[in-house]
Formats: structure tokens, sequence, C-alpha cells
């Protein structure tokens, strides 16, 4: 079989780009099912994209490669597209945008784009080998027990990352690059919990509590935190571990839009007979306050305590050093951070500069969003980008 446009994966990313190549476009994913990702993302709801997304929401060793793409296919093209679908959605927080309904919507619409220009998807069909002779790549594939050979003009290569192995996340697209002389960046698992290996957080296990999460670099989010039997989590959590590196401390602070100080010295004033624990229970969870028991001197009523011991604790609140063992790993990390190396890849169309006609996109890629739509972002400009190049 001769096709013009080959696409391997049919996630996020590849279902997009078999919408704009072009006719005789064959899409092959080993997955029962196209864009499993997305049917499980933002909690069933897709969180499709981001009001705010621009290269700046982006981690990549060219932190300018994302710029063309975003540019050329914005989150505006992306809610255009929703809407002449009818698809319901609304915004969280944050500039996120996630669907009313379903996550299936958004799956259903690609389908439906695909579709309508014509192009074909094979599930289930395994990748045995691939080569590159004269003009075009050749494909051997294996699929219903039968071995099959495509030949294709253009080869895009939307496999993604490695997270989530059990639903089908390989390394496959770093394999295809060395095979092809394209350079990988070193990958880690990114927007993921932190673990600790003592456990230490077990007994606050669920409890959340809005922080300030700042990683070594000095890269800082606030967004909730949530503590967990093995460590932390929660969106604050998540965003840091993508600026984390292995043996480091991030640096917590718990509520620091609250002015605790004050309201410890009002409360000193008007509650003086209440327990400081349970004046402090007031502005923060339980739990946390009871955790923080054995760490700081929260002994005696509210009225008692010194301008010195309210800074110590409010200190102590705002500047929490802590060192993760690690993180849950590709097993729970929403992305992958690194990829194929943007050095190798046009930034216009993601053309492999030394390879003509094959592309690389979507998370496979060096290129890895925040938390918050911005990683379907990318799938989506850098389909479009390789998509209409071809
Ligand atoms: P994606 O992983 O979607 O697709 C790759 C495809 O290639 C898959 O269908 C896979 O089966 C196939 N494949 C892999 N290896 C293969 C091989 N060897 N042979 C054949 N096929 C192969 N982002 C966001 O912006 N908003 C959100 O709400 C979320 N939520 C979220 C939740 C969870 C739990 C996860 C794990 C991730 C998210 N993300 C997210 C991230 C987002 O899902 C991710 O960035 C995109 O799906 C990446 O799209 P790609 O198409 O590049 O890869």
């Amino acid at each position: 079989m001769h096709v013009n446009t080959l696409i391997l994966g049919a996630g996020a990313a590849g279902l997009f780009a078999a919408a704009h190549a072009g006719p005789r476009t064959l899409v092959i994913d080993h997955a029962k099912a196209a864009g499993e990702k997305i049917r499980i993302s933002g909690g069933g709801r897709c969180n499709f994209t981001n009001l705010g997304a621009s290269a700046a929401n982006f981690i990549s060793q060219n932190p300018h490669f994302a710029k063309s793409a975003l540019a050329r296919y914005t989150q505006w093209d992306f809610i255009d597209l929703v809407d002449r679908h009818n698809i319901p959605w609304h915004e969280k927080t944050l500039g996120q945008l996630f669907c009313d309904t379903s996550a299936k919507d958004i799956i259903a619409m690609l389908r439906a784009e695909m579709e309508a220009a014509g192009a074909q998807l094979w599930l289930e069909t395994t990748i045995v080998e691939v080569s590159h002779t004269g003009s075009d790549f050749t494909v051997t594939v294996e699929r219903g027990g039968k071995r099959a050979t495509v030949k294709a003009s253009a080869l895009v290569v939307a496999t993604g990352g490695k997270s989530i192995p059990k639903m089908g996340a390989t390394g496959f697209a770093y394999q295809l690059a060395d095979q092809f002389g394209l350079d990988v960046t070193d990958t880690r698992a990114a927007l993921v919990p932190f673990t600790f290996s003592d456990e230490r957080f077990k007994p606050l296990a669920g409890t959340a509590t809005p922080a300030r999460v700042t990683t070594q670099d000095g890269t800082s989010f606030d967004e909730a935190l949530l503590f967990t039997h093995r460590g932390l989590s929660g969106p604050a959590v998540l965003q840091a571990s993508s600026y984390w590196q292995e043996g480091e401390d991030v640096t917590v602070a718990i509520s620091p839009e609250l002015d605790l100080a004050s309201l410890l010295k009002d409360q000193r004033r008007t509650q003086g007979r209440k327990a400081l624990t349970t004046a402090l229970a007031t502005h923060l969870p339980q739990r946390l306050v009871d955790h923080l028991a054995d760490e700081v001197d929260l002994s005696g009523n509210v009225g008692d305590i010194s301008d010195t011991r309210i800074d110590a604790l409010t200190s102590h609140l705002l500047n929490w050093p802590l060192r993760p063992s690690g993180t849950e790993g590709y097993r729970t990390a929403e992305v992958t951070l690194g990829g194929v190396d943007t050095k190798g890849l046009s930034s216009k169309t993601m053309e492999a500069k030394a390879v003509p006609n094959l592309y690389f996109i979507g998370e496979a890629v060096d290129v890895t969003g925040w938390l918050g739509g911005y990683n379907f972002q990318w799938a989506w400009s850098s389909a479009y980008a390789a998509g209409t190049a071809i």
C-alpha cells in the first residue's frame, strides 16, 4: 500500500495532523482506541487549551522553538474549532478550558475532522520496522495477525512520550529519532507527584492547602498542594516537578496569601484564652496544624504567644524546605520532559532538517508545557505546523 502521509500515533497530535495533512493519509496506532490520553485527561473533561498559552509556558532546551507553531495555530483557533462542533466548554481557573460534558467530545471532533479530510485510521497495529528507501519511508506493520507494508512519501512521528506505559506510552519516537540520526535530550517524568521515602506526610494524606512551591532555580507556582500517602501532589507540586532536579530541595510556603501574623495578633487580643493550635486551625487545616506541632512549639494559649514566636511560626510556614526522595515516575506522570532535540527540527514545520519529509510532533518533541491545557495546545499547534506543511 502506498500513501502520501503516514502518521504514527493516533493521540492528540497524530489525529489533528491527519485532519490537515491532505489526501491519502493513514494513521496507525497499537492501541485499541484513538486518543486514550484525551479520554482520561482533565478528570474526564479534557483541559483542551489555555487562554494564556504562549511560549513562556513551555520548557525546552530552546525556549524560542515553540513560538512559531504556537503563533500559527493559537488557542483561539482551537476554541473556534470546538465552537464549530458545538462542544460546550467553560473556563475553570487560570485560563484553563474544559469540556462541560466529556473529553470524548474532543476525540469525536478530532475523528470527524480527520474523516472529513479523508484520512484512514488503523488501530491495534504494531509497528515492526521503519526504513527509508530512496524517497519513500517503508513501514512494516502487523495487523490482525498479518504483516503488511506501507510506503509513504511523508512520515509523521506522533507517538508521544514515556508517561503512563499502561496506556500504551513507549519511547518509540526517541528510538526512531536515533535511527534517523536526530539527537534526543535527556528525558524524565514531569507534572508528577513528589515522594518521600519516610512517608512523613502519611497522616496528612488527603489534606489540601493553597501553597507556593519554589524550586532551586527560583521558579515558583501558587496553586493547591495536596498531601498524599507517599508525599506531595496537587497542581503547585506537579508544576514544580517539571523544574526540580533529583537531590534538590523545594521550598513550600503554606497559604502565602494569608497574613497569618496579623491574624494571630488579632486573635491574641480578642480570643486570648484559645489554645494556639485551635486558633491556628481556624486558618489552616487541622491535620496540618497537628503535623506542625511536631516541628514547632505550638504549646499554650494564643494570648501568651510573643511576637517572636509568631514570627518564628509564620516564617516556618513560609519557608518550609523539603527534599523529595523522588517522584512517582512515568507510572503517573502527565508528561515527559525532554524529547527529540529541537535543534534537528524546523520550528515552522517540525520537519527533520537532515531527513526531508520526516516530521516529529506533540509530546515526542523537547517542548513540555505547564499543567493547564498547554500540552494539548502544543499537540494542536505542532500537528497543524506539520500537517499543513506536507
Ligand atoms: P499521546 O500520548 O496523546 O499519543 C501517542 C499515541 O501513540 C498513543 O495513542 C499511543 O498508543 C501511540 N503509540 C505510542 N507508541 C507507539 C508504538 N510504538 N506503536 C504504535 N503506536 C504507539 N494535557 C493537557 O493539555 N490538558 C490536560 O487536561 C491533560 N491531562 C492529562 C491527564 C493525564 C492522566 C495524562 C497522562 C496526561 C494529560 N495531559 C494533559 C498531557 C497530554 O495528554 C499529552 O501531552 C498529549 O496527549 C500528548 O499528545 P501526543 O499526541 O503527542 O501523544
